[in-house]
């Protein structure tokens, strides 16, 4: 079935606009603002859902654009053809947040970020698109690009850390990940740049929170990610709950306009978030929810995620005058123009293939991918004395803690449950197990992840005390990290450290795991266990790939995304960070610096931080000349060697400070990375152009420019161990 019937000219012969056009043309005021109207489909929620009944009527009428929460082929297509059904039969457009994976879950993306790996991740997004679009969804909700600096907040999990430049890099990576080769192919699934914007700076990491922020800081922190993902060619961004400078974003005219539509020329649409039209009420930016939907439209949010607002008011809205014709008409027509890109209206099934369905199901390429990234994903926060890789010949293993059987908690948050879960999902007692088949291996779960009760320590002792070697597996429950789900303590949750305290009393060996959303506060455990691997939520291959980091087939290579606080009080801590007028000189200066008298102001595992079985040395920095001018391009060079044992990895990063300028600039800024593989022995000079170009700031006029001025360039394996140069930019 197709809307083309309703063409003036062949349809061949058409460009998409002119066909949204001619769609346009024959649409009432209702059917219009239908298509900005999205609710929640009735079988899953992921938000306070509003029951009102009859939705299928309301398709019907034309009163509906898009669903989200609706998934399978199954449910696709029944309610297409419901929409089928509808006057105009133009079809609905189907989303869900598959985050990071859908049949096959992925490490979270804070974990992914960890790889540094843009091809894997780019990789993971593709195969969560091919599983989702197989499955009916057209559109996910992702990827979230909003730059994190604060692990209270639970949301941590879903982006890419602290870092811009990173940040940037990896939000184009998801995009094209998800969109494939293009919007039109059945594997393609409309990217969603979010959380528009500054979502990740909530005051206190309080989820929902208000944000307050200078416009320079914005533009250069918190903007950039999201005009790569426009630039990679998202199709679509959502807008966020928070207030933006006592604006809500949803109702931001500045952003989602000036920004978003205006500078960057953003062609897509914007969908609100969850109810934020409505919720602009509550933050007493309006009255009610006519108010709500006047704001919202006017300020270029095109669709209306489960407020009713919308299809409410905007009728009325357009009758007064309220909200001009013209704003409706965009609206609809950057919404109709991605149902064509899609290639919905040729072909509203398109994505209702069960075959295809079935195939991707369990397409073992994409376990097999999974592993990978899983493994990439880990980072090795300590390994005294080389305690790990874990012979494969050991004889006795204890295993212990609550994630050793644990199946859906490696999954994480914004992951789905299926029902073969079970044998799916791949334990870490699974892993080890067909890792080192004649071991002989001993379990305690020891405590649960949130209990109080330590009843379970004495045989988690008892089976230490018989084994070669003990892994604890510990961390957050899957539910403890993401929307909604902030803490004021980041601590381990429960007796866990406890737990691993008695067991480490034994004397006998002890590697500590542990698996979580964020980073965590553990310093005991960092500070007396010997080796320790942050796996995060490594997703459905999460036992396999740990076994393989924990007997040495894979050289975990992993590293920091984010800045690990010592305690909650330094938060937030940030590696790029102003050097202020009192810097202290070292960790015992309390002389009146800027400074804590109880704690130093590093955090605990900094940014870029990450370990490897074996060593990597830098030489000094060699720079091609000491100064450039605007045109010419510094080589900044620097050879690694891999002094150790093992075959690795190594993410060489670059960063430089700008001394003195017209606004403060950080102590230091990623400007570059590079992943080298370099055999036991071996070495390779890498080498980073730098430009001008790379120099830019914004000012506080906000513009984006370059100073002459001395700077020094930076190059090490983490944001706190580097080899540092000196040059000068000049006119
Ligand atoms: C609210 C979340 O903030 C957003 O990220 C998500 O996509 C929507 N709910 C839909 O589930």
């Amino acid at each position: 079935m197709s809307i083309m019937t309703f063409s003036v000219l062949p349809a061949q012969k058409k460009s998409i606009d002119q066909k949204v056009d001619s769609v346009l043309k024959l649409m009432t005021l209702d059917e219009k603002i239908g298509q900005m109207n999205q609710y929640n489909g009735d079988w899953a929620a992921t938000g306070p859902i509003t029951k009102d009944g009859d939705k299928q009527s309301q398709i019907k009428k034309g009163m509906l654009g898009s669903m989200l929460n609706v998934t399978g082929v199954d449910h696709t297509r029944t309610l297409q053809e419901i929409a089928m059904q509808s006057r105009l039969k133009i079809p609905l457009l189907f989303g869900q947040d598959v985050i990071h994976g859908y049949r096959t879950t992925f490490p979270i993306p804070l974990g992914e970020a960890a790889s540094w790996d843009l091809k894997a991740i780019e990789q993971s997004a593709r195969i969560a698109a091919i599983e989702a679009a197989a499955a009916g969804v057209h559109w996910t909700f992702a990827p979230m690009v909003d730059i994190a600096r604060d692990p209270r907040w639970g949301r941590v999990m879903e982006g890419a850390g602290e870092d811009t430049y990173l940040g940037s890099l990896i939000a184009a990576a998801r995009v094209k990940g998800f969109q494939g080769k293009g919007l039109g192919n059945t594997d393609a699934v409309m990217a969603c740049a979010k959380h528009f914007a500054a979502y990740g700076a909530a005051v206190a990491g309080r989820d929902y929170n208000s944000v307050d922020m200078s416009l320079r800081q914005l533009w250069e922190t918190y903007l950039p990610p999201f005009k790569a993902a426009a630039d990679a060619g998202a199709a679509t961004f959502m807008n966020s709950f928070n207030d933006l400078n006592g604006i809500p974003a949803t109702g931001n005219a500045y952003l989602q306009r000036t920004v978003l539509k205006g500078n960057w020329n953003f062609k897509g649409f914007v969908v609100s978030d969850w109810g934020s039209v409505g919720e602009m009420i509550n933050h007493g930016f309006v009255k009610d929810n006519y108010e709500a939907a006047m704001a919202a439209a006017n300020a270029g949010s095109d669709m209306d995620m489960e407020s009713r607002s919308y299809i409410q008011n905007l009728s009325k809205l357009v009758k007064e005058g309220k909200v001009k014709m013209a704003v409706i008409d965009e609206a609809v027509k950057r919404i109709l123009r991605k149902k064509f890109e899609m290639g919905l209206f040729d072909d509203p099934y398109r994505f209702c293939n069960t075959e295809r369905e079935k195939k991707e199901w369990n397409n073992p390429e994409h376990i097999i991918a999974a592993r990978e990234i899983a493994k990439k994903s880990m980072v090795l926060l300590k390994n005294n004395h080389q305690l790990l890789p874990v012979n494969k010949s050991v004889q006795t293993i204890a295993l212990i803690g609550p994630f050793v059987k644990a199946k859906s908690d490696n999954l994480g948050f914004w992951s789905y449950d299926w029902p073969d879960d079970t044998t799916r999902i791949v334990s870490l007692w699974e892993g080890v197990r067909s890792k080192a088949p004649a071991a002989k291996m001993l379990y305690a779960y020891g405590c649960g992840i949130k209990d109080t009760s330590r009843a379970g320590f004495a045989e988690a002792v008892a089976a230490a005390i018989q084994s070669d070697i003990v892994i604890i597996s510990v961390g957050e429950a899957r539910d403890m990290t993401g929307e909604a789900k902030s803490r004021s303590t980041i601590q381990l949750p429960g007796v866990q450290e406890e737990l691993i305290k008695a067991v480490a009393a034994t004397g006998k060996p002890v590697v500590v795991l542990i698996s979580a959303g964020r980073p965590l506060v553990f310093n005991w455990i960092a500070d007396n266990v010997p080796a320790i691997v942050y796996t995060w939520w490594l997703g459905t291959q999460a036992g396999n790939a740990i076994a393989d980091v924990l007997f040495g087939d894979y050289n975990p290579s992993g590293k920091l995304p984010i800045s690990f606080p010592r305690t909650e009080g330094q938060i937030p801590v940030y590696y790029n960070h102003y050097n202020t007028g009192r810097p202290a000189k070292d960790e015992n200066d309390l002389n009146y610096v800027s400074a804590y008298t109880d704690l130093p102001n590093s955090p605990k595992f900094p940014f870029g931080y990450g370990l490897s079985y074996t060593q990597f040395s830098y030489s000094d920095i060699k720079l091609n000349k000491p100064t450039i001018n605007a045109k010419e391009t510094l080589t900044v060079q620097t050879t690694v060697t891999n002094t150790g044992k093992f075959d690795g990895e190594e993410t060489v990063q670059l960063y430089t400070r700008d001394l003195f300028g017209s606004v403060v600039r950080p102590v230091k800024e990623l400007k570059g990375f590079q992943k080298i593989y370099l055999k036991a022995g071996e070495s390779k000079t890498v080498t980073f152009d730098l430009t001008a170009d790379d120099l830019r700031f914004y000012t506080d006029q906000l513009q984006y420019i370059y100073e002459p001025g001395d700077f020094k360039v930076f190059v090490g394996g983490s944001s706190a161990d580097v080899k540092e140069a000196a040059f000068t930019l000049v006119k």
